[in-house]
C-alpha cells in the first residue's frame, strides 16, 4: 500500500477493493449473464447469506449504503409514517434527505443519546409522543438502529433485545443499518443471528464496502413478507444493475472463509491499538469507547495541526462545548497494519 494510504485516517471507505474481490470481479468477467439478478453470483450469494444466518432470508445487493438504507425503510414505513432513529444515524445526518425521499416523506424522528446507543426509556417515550393519533399525527413506524454506531461504539445484545422488544410491543418493523455490522460482530465475538434477526432485527442493510468491497451492500430481508415488491423499489429508485453480477461477485469473496470477519477484526486491533496509544499521550481524550474501528480524540490543537503537517489525513469532527481541545476522528480498515498506526502515535 502507498504511503498516502498508511497515512489516511479519515475513513474506512478511503481504502482500495482488497485483491480477493478484485479477483472476483475478473473471474465474474466472462461469458453471458442473465440480467437484472437473474445470474448465477446472485443466486449462490442470497443462499451463502441465508447460510451464515442461519435464516431464510431475501437478499438485494445495492450499490451504496445510502441507497440500501432507504429502500429498506420505503419497504417499512408509509409517507405518512415516522422512523424513530438515534441522533447521530447516518440516515439522519449524513443521507441527504435520501431516506426521506425513497420513503416518499416519511419523517425521521431522532431519539437523543450520549455515544450513539439509543436508551430503551428514550425510545419508549418517543414512542408514546408519536403514537396514531388525529389525521393531523406522524406516528411512529418503524425503528432504525445503527451497528456499530457512528460514533463507534456497538450496542451490546442485551440492549438490542430490549430496544427490539419495545417495538415488537409497539408494532414497529425493525431495520439496522449495518454498513460496520461486521465491526460489531468482530467485537461481540456472537454470531450473525444472535446479533439479528434472533433478536427480532426484520431487515438489514449489510456493508460491503466499508470492508473491503468496491461498492456493495446487501439488504437482506429476514422477514421475507416485507421484501414483496421490494425489486420493483429499487427498479424504480434506479438502483437495479442490469449487470448485476458484478455487485454480487463482490459480496461473494468475502462471504467466503468468512473474510467479511478477518477483514473486521483487523480493522477493530488496529482501532484498538490506536486508542491504547492515545490514551498514553498527555492531553489526550477519548470521550467514547472503542469498539469497532473508529477512534475519537480530543487533542490540543497544536497536535492536531502537527499529524496534519505530517501528512495525516482524518477529519475534524464538532467538539462539543465546553471541551478544550480539537476532537478529531481516525478510522481504521482491513488493510490498516500495526506499523501504520504505530508511525501515526510516533507523529504526535
Ligand atoms: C453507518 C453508515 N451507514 C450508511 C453509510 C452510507 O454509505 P454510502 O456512503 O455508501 O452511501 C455510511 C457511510 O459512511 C455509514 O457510516
Amino acid at each position: 500500500m502507498s504511503e498516502a494510504i498508511r497515512k489516511n485516517f479519515a475513513s474506512d471507505n478511503i481504502a482500495p477493493a482488497c485483491p480477493e474481490v478484485m479477483d472476483a470481479m475478473i473471474r465474474a468477467n466472462s461469458g453471458p449473464a442473465p440480467a437484472y439478478g437473474g445470474d448465477e453470483q446472485s443466486t449462490t450469494l442470497e443462499a451463502r447469506f441465508a447460510e451464515l444466518f442461519e435464516h431464510d432470508l431475501r437478499c438485494f445487493p445495492i450499490a451504496t449504503g445510502t441507497a440500501a438504507n432507504s429502500l429498506a425503510l420505503a419497504a417499512l414505513v408509509p409517507p405518512y409514517g415516522a422512523v424513530l432513529c438515534d441522533q447521530s444515524a447516518h440516515i439522519a445526518n449524513d443521507e441527504g434527505g435520501a431516506p426521506e425521499f425513497f420513503t416518499h416523506g416519511a419523517k425521521l424522528i431522532t431519539i437523543p443519546s450520549d455515544d450513539g446507543r439509543m436508551l430503551p426509556d428514550a425510545l419508549q417515550t418517543t414512542i408514546e409522543l408519536n403514537r396514531e393519533g388525529g389525521i393531523q399525527s406522524t406516528p411512529a413506524r418503524a425503528l432504525s438502529l445503527t451497528q456499530a454506531t457512528e460514533w463507534g461504539t456497538v450496542y451490546s445484545l442485551a440492549r438490542l433485545r430490549e430496544l427490539t422488544a419495545i417495538a415488537r410491543q409497539n408494532n414497529l418493523p425493525v431495520h439496522m443499518d449495518g454498513a460496520r455490522l461486521a465491526n460489531a460482530v468482530a467485537h461481540l465475538d456472537c454470531s450473525l443471528a444472535d446479533i439479528t434477526w434472533k433478536l427480532g432485527i426484520d431487515v438489514l442493510s449489510f456493508g460491503g464496502t466499508k470492508n473491503g468491497a468496491i461498492a456493495a451492500e446487501a439488504v437482506l430481508f429476514f422477514n421475507t413478507a416485507l421484501a414483496e415488491d421490494f425489486i420493483r423499489r429499487i427498479k424504480r429508485g434506479g438502483h437495479l444493475w442490469s449487470k448485476q453480477r458484478y455487485l454480487s461477485a463482490q459480496l461473494l469473496p468475502l462471504l467466503h472463509d468468512n473474510l467479511w470477519l478477518k477483514h473486521a477484526r483487523q480493522a477493530n486491533a488496529m482501532a484498538q491499538r490506536l486508542a491504547h496509544g492515545l490514551r498514553r499521550q498527555p492531553g489526550a481524550k477519548l470521550p467514547f469507547e472503542v469498539q469497532g474501528n473508529e477512534v475519537f480524540v480530543v487533542l490540543p490543537e497544536p497536535l492536531v495541526t502537527q499529524l496534519e503537517a505530517a501528512g495525516y489525513v482524518f477529519y475534524r469532527w464538532p467538539t462539543p462545548a465546553g471541551v478544550d481541545g480539537t476532537l478529531i476522528r481516525l478510522v481504521t480498515h482491513y488493510a490498516t497494519e500495526q506499523t501504520d498506526v504505530d508511525a501515526l502515535l510516533a507523529s504526535l
